[in-house]
Formats: C-alpha cells, sequence, structure tokens
C-alpha cells in the first residue's frame, strides 16, 4: 500500500461533478480574467475569514507582495518574520524594497517567538510578518500588542492557514491584513496558481483592487501605476467550489493528526506537534521532529512512505540571503529544527490504514536503531 505526501486526484474525485460543471460555466462565459467568478469567490472567502473584505490575485507571494506594497512599505524600512518559512515571504519583503529582518522561533510551535521579535524592533521597522507555520497561527495576541505599542503594522502570512483559528478568530483577520496562497496542494488549492489578501481596512482593499488591475478602477483610466496580478477566473470558480467543503476538510486533516499523535505517542525518538490553546491547527502540514531525520525519510520511502522536509534550509542561511551577513548560530532554534523536522503524509482523505502503516513503520525503523 503506497502512501503518498499528497493525493490531489482523490480529492477531485470526491467533487469531481461540481468542479466539472464549476470549470464549464466559467468557460461558456469567457470570463477567464478576474471577472464575476473571481468576484463571488471574493466575497465567500472574505466571510470565510471573517473580514471584510478579501482581494484575489495570482498567487500567495503576490498576495504578501500587494499587501506590503499597498501599506506603503518601501525601501529603507525593515520588516520582521522568521526564518523558517517558505522563501515567498522573505521574497516579498525584498520585491518592495524593504528589509527583511529574521527572528527565532518558539520551539513548541515553530512560529515567531513575539519577545524576540519585540527585541529585533528599530527606528526602521514598519511591519511584522508573523508566519502562520504548518496550519497554526502564531500567538497573535502578544504580537498585535507589541505591534500596536510600536506603531507597526501586522501582515499575516497565512498561506498555509486557511481556516485556522486564534482564540476563536479566524486567520487572516486580526492584522491590518492577511495574504493566503492557493498553491494546489494548500488546504485550499486552486487549479493552478492563486491568491489572495484580506482586510478590514476599506481604503488598503481599495488600493490592492486597483494596484492589481493596472491601477485602474475604470477600463484604461490609471490612477496610479500599477500591475497584473488579477486571479483567473477558472481559479476563482474552482475556489468557490472547493471552499465549501473546506471546514470538513480540515476537520479531517485534524482527525487524522489525533490519530497521528495517538499512534506516536510514547516515542522517546519524536517530538509530535503542539497544537497551543489559544490555537485550532488546521494541520498544512502534519511535522514530526525526529533524529536521523533523513535515513528515516529514506527508509520511509522505501516503503512507499513518501514525506516531505519543510523546510531544509532556514532562510536567513540561504545563499540568495548571504547578502544580509547572518551568521550560522545566529538563530539557533530555527537552525536545530530544520535538521529534525519531517513532513508525514497529510490530507484530508488519507486514510486510518494508512496512518497506521505510516507509523508502524516509523515504529519498526527505530527499533532498528536502538
Ligand atoms: C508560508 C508561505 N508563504 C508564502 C507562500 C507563497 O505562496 P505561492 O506559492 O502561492 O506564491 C507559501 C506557499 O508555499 C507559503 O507556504
Amino acid at each position: 500500500m503506497k502512501v503518498p505526501f499528497l493525493d490531489l486526484q482523490a480529492q477531485y474525485r470526491s467533487i469531481q461533478q461540481e468542479i466539472n460543471e464549476a470549470l464549464q460555466a466559467v468557460i461558456d462565459r469567457t470570463a477567464f480574467a478576474g471577472g464575476p467568478f473571481v468576484e463571488r469567490f471574493e466575497s465567500e472567502f472574505a466571510s470565510f475569514c471573517q473580514c471584510s473584505f478579501a482581494i484575489g490575485c495570482g498567487s500567495g507571494t503576490s498576495a504578501l507582495y500587494l499587501a506590503l506594497h499597498g501599506l506603503g512599505i518601501g525601501e529603507g524600512d525593515e520588516v520582521i518574520t522568521t526564518a523558517n518559512t517558505f522563501i515567498a515571504t522573505a521574497e516579498a519583503i525584498s520585491a518592495c524594497g524593504a528589509v527583511p529582518v529574521f527572528v527565532d522561533i518558539d520551539e513548541q510551535t515553530y512560529n515567531m517567538d513575539p519577545e524576540l521579535f519585540e527585541a529585533a524592533i528599530t527606528p526602521k521597522t514598519k511591519a511584522v510578518i508573523p508566519v502562520h507555520l504548518y496550519g497554526q497561527m502564531a500567538q497573535m495576541d502578544s504580537i498585535m500588542e507589541i505591534a500596536r505599542a510600536h506603531d507597526l503594522y501586522v501582515i499575516e502570512d497565512a498561506c498555509q492557514a486557511h481556516g485556522a483559528e486564534y482564540e476563536g478568530r479566524r486567520a487572516g483577520s486580526i492584522g491590518d491584513a492577511g495574504c493566503f496562497s492557493f498553491y494546489p496542494g494548500k488546504n485550499l488549492g486552486a487549479y493552478g496558481e492563486g491568491g489572495a489578501v484580506v482586510t478590514n481596512n476599506a481604503e488598503l482593499a481599495e488600493t490592492m483592487r486597483t494596484y492589481r488591475d493596472h491601477g485602474q478602477k475604470k477600463k484604461y483610466y490609471h490612477s496610479m501605476i500599477g500591475w497584473n496580478d488579477r486571479m483567473d477566473g477558472l481559479q476563482g470558480a474552482v475556489l468557490s467550489v472547493k471552499l465549501k467543503h473546506l471546514d470538513a476538510w480540515n476537520e479531517a486533516r485534524r482527525e487524522n493528526a489525533q490519530l497521528y499523535n495517538k499512534l506516536l505517542s510514547n516515542m522517546d525518538c519524536l517530538v509530535t506537534p503542539v497544537e497551543a490553546d489559544a490555537a485550532k491547527h488546521v494541520y498544512h502540514i502534519y511535522a514530526i521532529r525526529v533524529q536521523e531525520r533523513d535515513t528515516v525519510m529514506k527508509a520511509l520511502a522505501e516503503k512507499d512512505i513518501h514525506c516531505g522536509i519543510h523546510y531544509p534550509v532556514p532562510i536567513h542561511l540561504q545563499d540568495a540571503y548571504r547578502f544580509l551577513g547572518y551568521e550560522k548560530n545566529s538563530l539557533p532554534i530555527a537552525e536545530r529544527c530544520v535538521d529534525e523536522l519531517l513532513s508525514l503524509p497529510m490530507f484530508a482523505e488519507l486514510s486510518n490504514v494508512q496512518i497506521e502503516k505510516v507509523c508502524e513503520q516509523i515504529k519498526a525503523i527505530h527499533e532498528v536503531a536502538v
């Protein structure tokens, strides 16, 4: 029995007819770039996120850029974030002309440590981007309090956290803006690329909406220099269909996580994910920490169990960011975790039998090792 890391075909089979009809409806109306299917999705996604506005765009990377640029962040500004994330978080900061400042993570949740965020604030700091890594929201109460005290914008990188909650509030709804990716493998994934920014700030929403459509509110009348960052109609239609299933899919992921936790408990060679009291984790990724991670991953692959690593190199040590001058051991927790984190297969359709196989094999590998 194969256990893939992710099975998008299984998901498609479960909603095939709805998806095919939605795609056909877009083709019938030839509403391919922006348009009514995107607008409908934006309104549905805003309510899902408990926000007033959602602006669809081309990717999660673009969503982060739109939010930063829309808030006026640029040359000479510093934006604080974590190094244990996908590089897009930092790329968007750099694309605006600002400088990413990386702080270390909390060892239990792998999210931003609020005290280290506060310590990294300088007169140049304009914003903070907490990343809700793996589907669990960062400690937003402390982060908001510190940010407000220092007059900083808060942009949530919620690209892995569709439907996650913190004290009952949904990802994206707490900061000034929340950025989402609809990359196909996400909890809410498009059939191609896609992204969105959610916000309760009407002025920011209007700026981002205008910017992503060449700076025009009326066709060929340009009030600002913008960009083409519209969402495709086909993606809007697919996402509307899938959004209806998202709560159930997230619930299924949570149940899968509970079974993993139970079956992997009492194994002293590994650490299972910790769900913080205030958080509702949606397990975009179920990451354990294990010694000899690469050997375990290879042994599992030999048994047809496919895992991932998110991410093998923290951003401050990536070649692309070497110019910032971070030394090894500058963010010790992030650096230690990247060598141990192993993402096990996780998706809503994953069966209990598959989870049992993964856990049995991990135990067997451990027994051989000791
Ligand atoms: C934390 C995080 N930020 C940003 C992004 C960028 O999203 P996209 O791939 O849609 O550009 C991703 C996607 O992988 C992500 O996981």
